[in-house]
């Protein structure tokens, strides 16, 4: 059984009422009472995992620009990219698909580039793909920004030799003539491949298969999905769309135990329709609304799903992977068709904030979960233009949250009052708490309301060590490349009273705060 790590009441009367005079100048104040008790398992560094796909500009142009390239790099990576990387100290990144995954021959990426085959991306934009970063540069690429690697293979269109034969050029440490090749392409060493993903949306893009047939696709391909003793492969099943929990049923049932350790999920959050998402900016209140309110979704999502996999699997070995989340916005005017090119404001920092603090509540069965995109592509933490790089409010979220990394999650219990925006009602604040190995404690606090203040009460006692606010005039805020520090995080902290530390959060904001706990 999962543990509830919170229990955030929406009191929905009249009288507490946001919009009330008695708030108007403060807003509500919520008692928030964290308990020492653990409510789950350490929360795993993968957990702040990302996605990159051959998709847009989230590869070419946005990591890799080629060692010819006027803008600077070092070994075809950009640097200031690779810069930003360092410093978020991402854990997990998926490659090379996505969709992509599933129309993806890994020997095209392998070689001197200037014979690689061009070969076109039907689900991106129809565009012509040079396959200059293949195999040797992702791995590379990982290895650079000191992220694990999670490949994911082609169930769709490849075979299971293909797969089979990837694994091994980039994991075995025998002399063969793959690893030769390997050798030949300038990488004499393997390299450490610790997560591998076969297939991806098996149900959409990837096949367009039954949850049945993708159970035994799966026990097919993962079956030659082989690495040297003694190196571990977790092996991902591509899991299901949003709340098809049959999906997830269906795989827990039928996929051999041995050949699954961790099985996907998606889950894109949008104001709107999937056919009319909405606007990354511009959008009014009702849409600031709807989107936070549909972030909050994942939470029953992995409930649900979990619930499935519990049935089958009640010591909880196989492993949740939210290896695609994140918004998904109508494209910006102007940007190639099929590129997902989309600005990120404010409002994209409070649902990483909110996403997060729900997987921190999942601990124990959600062990990865991967962001989409990592640069140019949907909610992405970094943006390019040419030469220029700006970072995103998504960016500046998760460096925020980057203490959770390893914490123990603790038991959060608030009252919170609600705010209803149109049809929308949502809790007015967001709180998720854990402990670091120290015993320094380390709190989230999201402020969802877009005009109100809120002051959060804790019993905690001690000193606040570090903390920074991001918060907005405007709640669709956002950096550009001509003003890139208009969302940029402060120092912030709270104030010790007689009851414990007291933090006041101006609307639309997320804080993080470490304290020292006495
Ligand atoms: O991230 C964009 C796309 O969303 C991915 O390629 C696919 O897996 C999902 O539908």
């Amino acid at each position: 059984m999962m543990t509830s790590l919170k229990t955030a009441l929406a009191i929905g009367t009249a009288a507490a009422t946001l919009h009330c005079a008695a708030f108007a100048q403060q807003g509500p104040t919520i008692r928030v009472s964290i308990s020492d008790e653990a409510a789950g398992d350490p929360i795993e560094p993968e957990v702040y995992g990302h996605f990159a796909e051959h998709l847009g500009r989230g590869i070419y142009g946005g990591i890799w620009v080629g060692e010819d390239s006027e803008i600077p790099n070092t070994n075809g990576y950009r640097n200031d990219v690779l810069a930003a990387l360092e410093d978020l100290e991402v854990p997990v990144l998926r490659w090379p698909g996505g969709c992509f995954a599933d129309e993806y021959n890994w020997r095209d990426g392998i070689g001197p580039r200037e014979e690689r085959p061009v070969r076109i991306n039907t689900h991106w934009g129809w565009v012509t793909d040079d396959n200059a970063f293949g195999t040797h540069e992702f791995l590379n690429f990982a290895e650079r920004i000191g992220a694990d690697a999670y490949v994911a293979g082609n169930m769709g269109s490849g075979s299971p030799r293909e797969m089979s034969r990837w694994v091994e050029y980039m994991t075995s440490d025998e002399d063969t003539t793959l690893t030769r090749e390997r050798a030949e392409n300038g990488r004499e060493e393997p390299w450490d491949v610790p997560y591998f993903g076969v297939g991806n949306e098996s149900w959409g893009c990837g096949g367009h298969m039954t949850p049945e047939y993708s159970a035994e696709l799966h026990n097919r391909y993962a079956t030659f999905v082989d690495t040297p003793p003694g190196m571990d492969m977790t092996r991902v099943a591509t899991g299901a769309n949003v709340d098809d929990y049959n999906f997830t049923e269906v795989l827990m049932r039928d996929v051999k135990p041995w050949l699954m350790d961790a099985v996907s999920l998606h889950y894109y959050t949008f104001p709107g329709s999937w056919e009319n998402k909405g606007a990354a900016t511009g959008f009014d209140e009702a849409a600031w609304a709807s989107t936070l309110k549909n972030s909050l979704r994942m939470d029953d999502l992995i409930t649900e799903h979990v619930a499935r996999m519990d049935e089958y699997d009640p010591e909880g070995r196989v492993a949740l992977y939210v290896d695609e989340w994140g918004t998904w916005y109508d494209s910006e005017e102007g940007s190639t068709p099929g590129f997902l090119y989309q600005q990120n404001s404010i409002r994209d920092a409070l649902v990483a904030g909110l996403t997060l603090n729900i997987f921190h509540q999942h601990t124990d069965r959600v062990k990865m979960a991967n962001i989409a995109q990592m640069v140019n592509v949907l909610q992405a933490s970094i943006l390019t233009d040419g030469p220029d790089m700006i970072l995103t409010p998504t960016y500046h979220s998760l460096m925020m949250y980057k203490p959770f990394k390893g914490a123990t999650p603790l038991e959060v219990e608030f009252d919170s009052p609600s705010v209803e925006i149109g049809e929308t009602s949502m809790s007015h604040v967001d709180v998720s708490a854990a402990r670091q190995e120290d015993g320094t404690i380390v709190l989230s606090m999201v402020n969802l309301s877009p005009d109100e203040p809120a002051r959060i009460r804790t019993g905690l006692r001690g000193s606040v060590a570090t903390g920074q606010l991001l918060t907005a005039d405007e709640i669709d805020a956002h950096n550009t490349f001509e003003a890139p520090e208009t969302v940029v995080p402060t120092d912030f902290t709270g104030e010790e009273t007689r009851s414990g530390l007291r933090f006041e959060l101006p609307p639309r904001s997320l804080a993080v705060v470490t304290v020292d706990a006495e």
